[in-house]
């Protein structure tokens, strides 16, 4: 696991960095997009590389981690329009591109499966996007879900929703209480995870994700069985980190060639 210590746009321009060598090296790549306010400077970085230098996300494709479970279709924070008002509608993904897991589905099992079944059909995902709760959640993958899990129906912590309810007006009954995500297991399968956290707020859940026993109480502690996971952290994220100075020396050493 690599730990870059630097100012949140930089780690923005390090993350889009990464993002645009896998889609001049593979232009059908399969992105991974997540939600929330942690990869949003990396949606703002990508989107003026597509309008001032010509990046192209044509032959893309792209896999969202979560839906809430019942959002109106025309719901402004449904993840799936703020995926769309966020990136998709802002760099050239053709339409269709970008799938989410369907919570309006009738049936929200099959939905899920379904879902499965199109990230492997389409070859699995080569570069997915993370942010982190303040809990330990990826995606939406609470305290105490399995490490090996699939796309499945969750229960959102009451926390989350306190979290998540400064998108819904400040108002924590308004915030959905169900969810569908991608599983544990299933983001383990991405070839490679890039996780961005920023802020004190992140600092515990960081420390235990690089640095804490592996475990289903902070879900993202899998991330340490991943062969090429990168974790990108401001000043405040890392303060608690007991091997900063390491992680920060490791950085300053690394050939330029090598990329994240
Ligand atoms: C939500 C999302 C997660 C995200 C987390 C952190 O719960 N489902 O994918 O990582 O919030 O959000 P933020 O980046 O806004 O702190």
């Amino acid at each position: 696991m690599e730990v870059v210590i630097a100012p949140a746009q930089e780690l923005a321009v390090l993350a889009a960095d990464a993002i645009e060598a896998l889609l001049r090296r593979r232009p059908d790549a399969v992105l991974g997009l997540a939600t929330g306010s942690s990869p949003l400077k990396v949606y703002d970085e990508l989107a003026r590389r597509h309008a001032d230098e010509g990046l192209s996300f044509a032959g893309a494709r792209a896999f969202m981690l979560d839906e809430y479970v019942g959002l109106a279709a025309d719901h402004p924070e449904r993840y799936r329009n703020v995926i769309d008002v966020e990136i998709a509608s802002r760099v050239d993904l053709e339409p269709g591109a970008v799938r989410g897991p369907d919570g309006l589905a009738d049936d929200l099992p099959a939905a899920c499966a379904a879902y499965e079944t199109a990230i492997s059909d389409a070859g699995g995902v080569d570069l997915q996007i993370l942010g982190i709760g303040t809990d330990g959640h990826i995606a939406f993958n609470e305290p105490g879900s399995s490490l090996a899990s699939r796309t499945r129906i969750k229960t959102l912590t009451q926390q989350t929703r306190e979290d998540n309810a400064r998108f819904f007006d400040g108002e924590v009954d308004q915030v959905p209480t169900h969810c569908l995500t991608q599983g544990l297991g299933t983001i383990m399968e991405a070839r490679h995870l890039v996780l961005l956290a920023t802020g004190a707020q992140k600092a515990e859940a960081v420390h235990q994700l690089v640095e804490g026993p592996v475990s289903a109480m902070w879900p993202a502690t899998v991330m340490q069985m991943h062969p090429h996971a990168t974790v990108l952290v401001d000043e405040a994220a890392a303060s608690r980190l007991q091997l900063a100075n390491y992680y920060r020396q490791t950085y300053a050493a690394k050939p330029a060639w090598q990329g994240l």
